[in-house]
């Protein structure tokens, strides 16, 4: 079989199908399903952005590793921001979003017939990297009972020698669990001896809603001795999914090899944009960060009353911003996301688009606009 035709099928196309349908028959439809912020990128960056694109200087291929002026301020921005100290130069590399850089990390070290542990639930672009890389994806279960977080023992039980990556992602999309610094050194114990790289997916590491500050891979684990990477966004950080724009911090040798696969296929990210990240991180990044992050907690708290008033077992967490709860006993959850789409005109996502560990629950997204989320709560609260 072709690597192309390995790669599983779009689970969220039935969805899609309903959903446009529904909305075709002019029914009201409240989309929770995606995870796209509902809000602009804030307008001190747009302004930003404005002034550099008019700069001719920034009209050519961008530097290729990324503008040396964003890497030292992402490193400064590290210390500050977790403690972690990385140098820019060999430590520090500017991604296409961090969907492009795990989609290229499989090609760093993953040869045919070697195989990728990638967590079940989870963000389906590690495993499909996995196998557009010739390599098999092994999943490793998040369980409720464990908080969603990876056993190191199962880690140990699937991995063998022909192991060379691990994907975690924590905070978790769909989950929202955290992991903490005991964790991360346990895990990265696990990939030190079992001679393979532990990547942390850290999209979610500033989307907390309680003040509290989700656990880094790097600040736990030295990258100079273990060969770690964690990957940082500014897509749902500053509302900026579409301009693609992420980093990854980590060991120099992983972060190498990353910006010679990238050397091959792109040429980095349009320089205005990488001006833009500068400005974000740097010292207005606390002020802009609170005032995109401002909505998500009411939100978090709406929709949860509304589920608790409706029933639903709600997974407690404090990070992303999702929701993760149970599907009602005896259904399984396309049906029951089917049902909520066709009797309450409610969008949201089935737990196994995100691997048949997600089975009997269901993920709403807290990207939609707050007089949504209200009417959303108050269509769950009805409901049963
Ligand atoms: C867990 C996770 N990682 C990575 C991404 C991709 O983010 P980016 O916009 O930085 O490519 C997403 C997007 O939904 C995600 O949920």
């Amino acid at each position: 079989m072709s690597r192309l035709d390995r790669l599983p099928p779009y689970l969220f196309s039935a969805i899609d199908r309903a959903k446009a349908a529904a909305r075709a028959e002019g029914r009201p439809v409240v989309d929770l399903g995606v995870g796209d912020p509902d809000r602009p990128t804030p307008p001190e960056l747009v302004e930003v952005m404005a002034r550099e694109v008019a700069d001719p200087a920034g009209h050519s291929y961008p530097a290729q590793r990324g503008d040396r002026g964003l890497r030292s301020t992402v490193a400064q921005w590290l210390e500050r921001r977790y403690g972690v100290q990385a140098d820019p130069d060999s430590e520090i590399l500017v991604l296409i979003g961090s969907k492009e850089g795990l989609g290229h990390l499989p090609l760093t070290c993953v040869q045919e017939g070697d195989n990728v542990l990638v967590p079940d639930t989870g963000y389906p672009v590690y495993g499909q990297a996995t196998l557009l890389a010739g390599g098999e994806p092994r999943e490793y279960s998040l369980r409720v009972a464990n908080g969603f977080r990876p056993d190191p023992a199962d880690w140990n039980r699937l991995a063998d020698k022909r192991t060379r990556l691990a994907f975690a992602n924590h905070p978790h999309n769909p989950t929202g669990a955290t992991a903490d610094p005991g964790l991360w050194r346990e895990l990265a114990d696990a990939a030190r001896e079992g001679d393979y790289v532990l990547v942390n997916d850290g999209a979610y590491l500033e989307v907390s809603l309680d003040g509290s500050r989700p656990a880094s891979l790097l600040a736990a684990v030295d990258h100079r001795e273990s060969r770690v990477l964690e990957l940082h966004s500014l897509s749902k950080l500053f509302n900026m999914t579409g301009w693609r724009i992420a980093f990854a911090v980590g060991n120099a040798d992983v972060v190498g090899d990353l910006a010679r696969v990238k050397e091959s296929m792109d040429s980095g990210v349009f320089t205005p944009i990488q001006k833009v990240a500068q400005h974000a991180l740097g010292q207005r990044f606390e002020e802009l960060r609170a005032e995109v992050m401002a909505p998500y907690a009411a939100r978090r708290r709406v929709i949860v009353d509304a589920l608790a008033a409706g029933g639903f077992e709600v997974f407690a967490a404090t990070a992303t911003f999702y929701v993760w709860a149970r599907v009602p006993a005896g259904e399984t959850a396309a049906a029951f996301c089917a049902r909520a789409l066709a009797e309450q005109d409610l969008v949201i996502t089935p737990g196994t688009g995100f691997g048949p560990g997600g089975e009997g629950w269901f993920r709403i997204s807290l990207t939609a606009a707050d007089t949504d989320i209200e009417t959303a709560a108050q269509r769950l609260r009805e409901w049963r």
